[in-house]
Parts: C-alpha cells; sequence; structure tokens
C-alpha cells in the first residue's frame, strides 16, 4: 500500500525539482575519487595536476562534486550543501563522542584514501600526503591543548607503532564518564599522530600549535591502554562505561572502530580481531533476536533506540571495511560473514519500519507518544551505514536498496535551508533521548552524519 505512494511521491518530487533540472548530470568526476587518484598518482610519482587546492582548510570547507550515477535530485542537492552542513557540525560539536564522529565524518568526505572505506596504504605511509587533513589534525590538536603531556617521547623519535604499547591509560579527552566516547576521537589522534610533522613544516597552514609526531602517537596509546584497562564483563566485553559495567548501543561506533583502524594502519591482525570480537559481543548482548533490533542501555533503557541502532551499524561497517583493506581479510571470513548476517537482519528491521515520508521512529516500534516521533539523526546514521553495507556486502544488501533510497530522500528533506537537520533527538539525553522540537534541539553527530551518508552514497555511486 505505501510503497506506490512514495514512489508517485518521488517521481512528482524529481518532476518538478527546479535544482534536478538545473544541474547537469555529466559533470564527470567526484572529488572523493579525485583525491583518491591524485593520492594515487602523486604517490606513484606520475602526475599531481589533480591536486589543485590541496590542503583543505576549517570553516570554509570545500566544496564537493557528485557521483554521477546517483540519479537523485536530493543527493545533488546534499552534494551542494554538504561543506555548509559540516561547518554547522564544526561549531556546534563539544563532546567527545560527538567530536569522534566529526572527525571520522571529515576523513570520509575529504581525505577518503585514509578513511577505512578507500583506505590507501601508500597514502597513509606517504612521506609528504599531496592532500594534509589540516582540519582534523586541528580540531584534535586543540581537543589536546591541555593534555598533559609529561612523560612523552620527544620528537626526534620516529618509530611510533611500539608507543602504542603505553603502560599509562589516560583517555584523550575527559568522557564524562565514558570509557568509550573518548575512544571514537582515537582514529583522528592517530591521524594526527602520522601527519603533525608534515603539517608542522608547512608554511600558512592555520595550524598552530601542535605538537610532535610522537607525542600524539604517545597519546594514542595512552587511550587504548585507557580502554583495555576499563571494566569487562566475564566474557571479555569492554565496558561503555568507566566507573562499572555498561553496554550502551553507541559503542558500537565508539570502540570497535578504533581498534579496527589501528589495526589497518599497523598491519596488526590482534587489533583487528579485537574490534570484530568486540563488536559481536556487544551485539551478543544488546541484540533482541525476535525483533532484530538493538536495545540502548542493557538495563535502563530497554527500548529500541533508533540513533543506537545507528550507531551499531555504523560501527560495524568501519569495521568491516578495515578488515576487508587488510591483508587479513580471509582469516576473519566465518566471522565477518556471521557479524553481516546480524547486520543485514536489523536493516532488514529498520526498513521494515519507515513511515510514509521515509523516515524512522526514536525507539523502534513504538506507537505512541514522543518515542514515536521520527528521528532524522537516527534516520541518518542508518541509511549512511547501508550504503557503505551495499559496498561491503551486495549479496545481502540489494534487496534493500530501494527502501533505503526513499529513506535517503526523508532525511534530506529534513535539512532546512540553513543548513541544519531537523526534527531530531536531544544527543544529551536531558529529558530522556526524544525529540523536543520546541527547544529547537541540534544534533551534532546528526549534522556530521549527514556527511557519512553522502560519502556513503558517493562511494556505492547509485
Ligand atoms: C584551526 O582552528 C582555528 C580555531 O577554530 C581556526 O581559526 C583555524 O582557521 C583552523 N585552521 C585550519 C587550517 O583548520
Ligand atoms: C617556509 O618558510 C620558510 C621561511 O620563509 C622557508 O625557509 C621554508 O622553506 C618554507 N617551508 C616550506 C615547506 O615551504
Ligand atoms: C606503514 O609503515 C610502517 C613502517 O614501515 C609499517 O609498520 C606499517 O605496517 C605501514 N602501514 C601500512 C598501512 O602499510
Ligand atoms: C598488535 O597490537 C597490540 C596492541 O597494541 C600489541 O600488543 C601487539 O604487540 C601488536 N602485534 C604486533 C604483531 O605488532
Ligand atoms: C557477553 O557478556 C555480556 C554481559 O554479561 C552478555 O550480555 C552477552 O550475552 C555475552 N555474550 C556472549 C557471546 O557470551
Amino acid at each position: 500500500m505505501l510503497a506506490p505512494l512514495l514512489l508517485l511521491l518521488q517521481l512528482a518530487a524529481a518532476a518538478f525539482s527546479p535544482l534536478a533540472l538545473a544541474l547537469p548530470l555529466n559533470d564527470a568526476e567526484t572529488r572523493q575519487q579525485d583525491l583518491v587518484r591524485a593520492a594515487a598518482s602523486v604517490l606513484d610519482g606520475s602526475s599531481s595536476s589533480l591536486v589543485a587546492n590541496p590542503h583543505t582548510p576549517a570553516h570554509t570547507l570545500p566544496s564537493l562534486s557528485y557521483a554521477p550515477g546517483v540519479n537523485d535530485d536530493l543527493y545533488i542537492q546534499l552534494t551542494r550543501s554538504l561543506p555548509g552542513i559540516l561547518d554547522n557540525a564544526i561549531r556546534i560539536t563539544t563532546h567527545s563522542w560527538e567530536l569522534g564522529t566529526l572527525t571520522e565524518v571529515l576523513i570520509e568526505v575529504y581525505n577518503p584514501e585514509l578513511s577505512p572505506f578507500g583506505f590507501l596504504p601508500a597514502a597513509w605511509n606517504a612521506t609528504s600526503l599531496p592532500n594534509l587533513p589540516l582540519t582534523v589534525v586541528n580540531i584534535t590538536a586543540q581537543q589536546l591543548a591541555s593534555y598533559d603531556w609529561s612523560g612523552a617521547p620527544g620528537p626526534s623519535t620516529t618509530n611510533l607503532v611500539p608507543l602504542l604499547s603505553s603502560s599509562t591509560p589516560r583517555p584523550l579527552v575527559d568522557g564524562a564518564g565514558s570509557l568509550g566516547d573518548p575512544a571514537s576521537l582515537g582514529p583522528a589522534a592517530w591521524i594526527t599522530a602520522n601527519f603533525a610533522d608534515q603539517v608542522r613544516v608547512l608554511n600558512g597552514s592555520g595550524v598552530s600549535g601542535l605538537h610532535s609526531d610522537a607525542a600524539y602517537a604517545w597519546a594514542v596509546g595512552n587511550q587504548l591502554a585507557a580502554l583495555y584497562n576499563g571494566p569487562r564483563a566475564d566474557n571479555g566485553t569492554i565496558s561503555q562505561r568507566d566507573s562499572e559495567f555498561q553496554l550502551w548501543s553507541d559503542m558500537g561506533y565508539m570502540i570497535p572502530p578504533f581498534l579496527a583502524y589501528l589495526g589497518l594502519t599497523t598491519n596488526n591482525a590482534t587489533l583487528l580481531g579485537d574490534a570484530l570480537t568486540q563488536w559481536s559481543l556487544e551485539s551478543s548482548a544488546l541484540l533482541d533476536p525476535s525483533a532484530n533490533l538493538y536495545r540502548h542501555v542493557h538495563y535502563w533503557d530497554t527500548g529500541f533506540w533508533l540513533t543506537g541502532n545507528g550507531w551499531m551499524l555504523s560501527g560495524l561497517v568501519r569495521v568491516l571495511a578495515s578488515i576487508a583493506k587488510s591483508p587479513y581479510a580471509a582469516q576473519f571470513k566465518d566471522q565477518t560473514d556471521a557479524a553481516a548476517r546480524t547486520a543485514a537482519n536489523v536493516f532488514t528491521a529498520l526498513f521494515n519500519a519507515l513511515d510514509n515520508s521515509g523516515l524512522i521512529a526514536t525507539y523502534v516500534g513504538a506507537t505512541d507518544g514522543t518515542a514515536a516521533l521520527t528521528d532524522s539523526t537516527g534516520t541518518t546514521a542508518v541509511v549512511g551505514a547501508f550504503y557503505r553495507f551495499l559496498v561491503l556486502r551486495p549479496d545481502l544488501a540489494t534487496p534493500l536498496k530501494s527502501k533505503a533510497d526513499i529513506a535517503f530522500r526523508g532525511v534530506v528533506a529534513k535539512i532546512n535551508s540553513d543548513n541544519w537537520l531537523t526534527a531530531v533527538v536531544d544527543p544529551q539525553g536531558t529529558n530522556g533521548f526524544l525529540r523536543n522540537d520546541a527547544a529547537n534541539t541540534r544534533s551534532p553527530e546528526g549534522q556530521s552524519l549527514l556527511g557519512a551518508l553522502w560519502a556513503a552514497r558517493t562511494a556505492a555511486g547509485q
């Protein structure tokens, strides 16, 4: 009953949108593809002509071009507005998990060759990277401005990997009681460790006060040790909170992707395996196998909070991509298969819950009250994860693509003319993790996750 109506709405929107008529679809390459190709060719020692404007400054994020294969006017609209959307994200992002999400997403959008999805080992190990991730390095450096650096190694320490084996557990930033959330800034800090020395010798980079590669690497090692030394369940599941063992679906994005990224960049199968094992343990604990949905917190918020389902799925695709891009994919095949099958069931349950505007309720399955209102942030997270899943596991994901495309339109329609995502839940959970439209809530992670959505669909190219 629903589908034909949505199709009609889609056709109507496509036919009447002036944007669809105004923009040529033959404008060949995406900026992402340009950047990856540029990085690859420079590293090959061949042409660098594609790198016209190599370094990306903050607060004036460059414009993007769209993938020509994605035939949806709202995708083109999102391509145009994304730099403004991410500028807004930068302005309101303050908490540890928001910083983690923002920096992961900025890498996906502007340095895909450093993200797990488009990872190029030669870019990671380049001695002179043509497109340095200045915005992410800058944000990370500012967040670590008051870090206690006493005990850090000297700047001449060039072998960074051993610094990951720290014996001084300490989070990168204050997690306000969370063990997992600060770890989400780990990939950005590790990227900073890898490139700080290159940024420091640039003139006019706009990034000041940087410490050395070695200092940041040491801080990442401290963060890893903090995570590994926190509370655990008997079966080894790392806790999301630092005072006692707690399970939150949020942790699917905060903890495993950090371990996976360290594993990918250092060719460490132990860390990649830990990432997948932690995700699988979290999934085993929080999944309701009859609903195929994740509970939010295992004992005090046991509903199927949509954003939490988005966190679990967004975290898994990062882990799966990290393993797929590593030399160890074959070794983990059975475990990645099992995780991917679980995720396919969760995506199915979530897309079965789309309403006729293409959005999903704040608590999936809720039928009345605020919990039943749709949430744009959670829907964005789910759909963004889906387009990554489509590339990683087309065998499992393709049957869900048409519903995902409807949800994509649903969330883009919720972005207002000032580039804010509207109808979002309060990410602080001040009065529950619910919408409070009267308060004009803005969501730092919702803003950022629109970038993840865009990068995922652009990479999917359909
Ligand atoms: C670094 O951050 C500062 C403070 O937000 C900002 O003024 C500056 O433009 C940023 N530079 C870059 C290159 O991102
Ligand atoms: C930066 O400027 C200094 C002083 O003008 C110059 O010596 C140095 O070579 C420049 N570095 C780069 C990387 O251009
Ligand atoms: C980068 O180089 C270091 C040092 O040779 C190496 O340990 C690491 O595995 C390399 N990373 C990748 C992703 O190739
Ligand atoms: C992999 O990483 C872990 C955690 O940092 C470390 O203990 C281990 O020695 C590393 N393994 C290799 C082969 O480098
Ligand atoms: C691991 O431990 C958690 C917490 O006790 C539990 O909920 C979960 O089901 C366990 N998972 C497995 C696979 O044993």
